[in-house]
């Protein structure tokens, strides 16, 4: 048993980063341990968990299991946790209730807790002590372990947590079973060094660490040959890559190889503003295949907030930045993440972040109220504004979001865009996909679109979506 420890989670010591290539192994034991057996995997949080879950999900299939979507139909029960804010730890608790209902009438079923989550003490120990049920607890840097701790289980039907408050490695030669065929998720860097004041990622995600850049592009190279059309670059601060790595290679840098990879459409998430660079902006407007679209959390428009949350730049250094990117990248689409009812956040401050919010009308925004997390500095920061009054802000802001949300999209009006028509809509019979600038749109088309990035001509167009029509064959 190995149960996270907070202290350790926030260390980081120089140590450079180990990339490690023959760690993932299934016994010859476990291989078919999941002939004509079932698992279904719940999974929460940012991209950099739904990936993971693919990588699960090939672990599982590896040992013979066959993934499902039914609960009730399972032999496994896995929950890909995240921690970020308290809502969503609350449904992850909702759905270990749900599980334990379950477990009532079939109790030969293994549940398997994993994600960030499981790294934070207090959760780990929660589960030790009142959900004893739970059968593997795994934090998120031994993943590739699964096999083992699986057939443990298995075999002696004791709880087992193996969590580990540790910087990380870099695990190479993992298997990953792809959610899409046309779009795949990459990982180029692990872990997060920032410790913005208010966020939970570095303790659950240990430190920044970069995969080499040719195994990165290796992979890209084989999604190119299986027909893939899109990468997304992921990592929680993906303009530092390359900074834990002593070689001369920057984010520039990957992007540009990866474009020359010749896939049809590059994208990258998350960008932190303290390190987006000119060349990277040059690279974007240079390469066709890189999207004209960025994510560029801003998280408050008030200096004196932003200095609070750690995040290391000003309200005028990410405006300037923000025109930046739209003067160098022709029709660029900017998102962004804003928390309101940080502690210490007045009203004077929250005007701050509306009259940014006016000023640079984004394109998208997800809006949150700030969750206190156990552990990182914020939540003993003194917070004297009520729950009521957050609400309130956030209500505001999001009118504000949907209006301009609105307002850019009605530039699409009657236009013809590109968009990698990806899958069915959940809207009348209809295909979905998105345009280069990550623009949702649902279109009456034919199957035999799905995979091709086709041209389409907008005819309506709504807050969140919009609605085209194929014009070319
Ligand atoms: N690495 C990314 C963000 C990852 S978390 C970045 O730096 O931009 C995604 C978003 O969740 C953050 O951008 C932030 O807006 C929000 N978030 C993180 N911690 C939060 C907290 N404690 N309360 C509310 N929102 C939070
Ligand atoms: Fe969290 Fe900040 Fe790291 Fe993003 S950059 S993951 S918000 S600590
Ligand atoms: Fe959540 Fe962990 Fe991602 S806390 S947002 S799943 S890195």
């Amino acid at each position: 048993m190995n149960l996270p420890n907070l202290n350790d989670a926030r260390t980081r010591t120089k140590s450079p980063t180990i990339i490690k290539r023959d760690e993932y192994q299934v016994p010859a034991t476990i291989k078919e341990i999941g002939k004509n057996k079932y698992y279904c995997i719940y999974t929460y949080g940012c991209q950099m968990n739904v990936h993971d879950s693919e990588n699960i999900s090939a672990i599982m299939e590896d040992m013979s299991y066959t993934k499902c979507d039914d609960m009730d139909q399972a032999d496994v029960i896995i929950l890909n946790t995240c921690a970020i804010r308290e809502n969503a730890h609350n449904k992850v608790m909702g759905m270990l209730g749900r599980v334990k209902h379950l477990r009532e009438t079939k109790n030969d079923i293994i549940t398997i807790f994993c994600g960030c989550m499981a790294q934070e003490e207090t959760i780990a120990k929660e589960l030790k002590d009142k959900y004893s049920w739970v059968d593997i607890v795994m934090g998120t840097h031994n993943i590739h372990k699964l096999p083992e701790y699986l057939e443990k289980a298995i075999n002696t039907k004791k709880q087992d947590i193996e969590v580990f408050s540790i910087e990380g490695e870099v695990y190479e030669g993992i298997p990953v079973k792809r959610d899409s065929k046309y779009k795949a998720w990459v990982n180029i860097m692990y872990g997060c060094d920032k410790f913005c004041t208010y966020c939970i990622v570095p303790y659950t995600r240990g430190k920044q660490r970069s995969r080499k850049p040719e195994d990165i592009i290796n992979e890209v190279k084989e999604l190119v040959q299986e027909g893939y059309q899109e990468v997304t670059l992921l990592g929680q601060n993906v303009n530092a890559y390359g900074k834990d790595l002593n070689i001369d290679y920057t984010m520039a840098n990957l992007l540009e190889d990866v474009a020359k990879t010749n896939i049809s459409r590059v994208r990258f998430v998350t960008s932190h503003p303290w390190d987006f660079t000119l060349d990277m902006i040059e690279i974007i407007a240079k390469y066709d295949n890189i999207m004209p679209y960025i994510h560029l959390p801003l998280q408050s428009g008030s200096s004196k907030i932003l200095k609070k949350m750690g995040r290391r730049y000003t309200k005028e250094e990410y405006k300037k930045l923000f025109y930046q990117i739209k003067e160098m990248i022709p029709n660029c689409s900017i998102t962004t993440d804003i928390i309101v009812g940080f502690p210490g956040e007045t009203e004077e401050d929250f005007h701050d972040t509306i009259d940014l919010v006016n000023e640079l009308k984004y394109d998208l925004a997800y809006t949150f109220i700030y969750s206190p997390r156990e552990g990182t500095p914020a939540s003993v920061m003194e917070d004297n504004t009520s729950l009521e009054e957050k609400k309130q802000r956030l209500a505001t802001l999001n009118e504000l979001i949907n209006k301009y949300a609105l307002f850019n999209n009605q530039k699409y009006l009657h236009k013809t865009v590109p968009v990698l028509i990806e899958g069915p809509s959940d809207k009348d019979n209809k295909l979905m996909g998105y345009t280069d600038t990550m623009k949702l749109v649902n279109i009456k088309a034919d199957e035999k679109y799905l995979g091709k990035i086709v041209n389409v001509k907008i005819t309506d167009v709504k807050t969140w979506s919009m609605d085209g029509e194929v014009i070319n064959d």
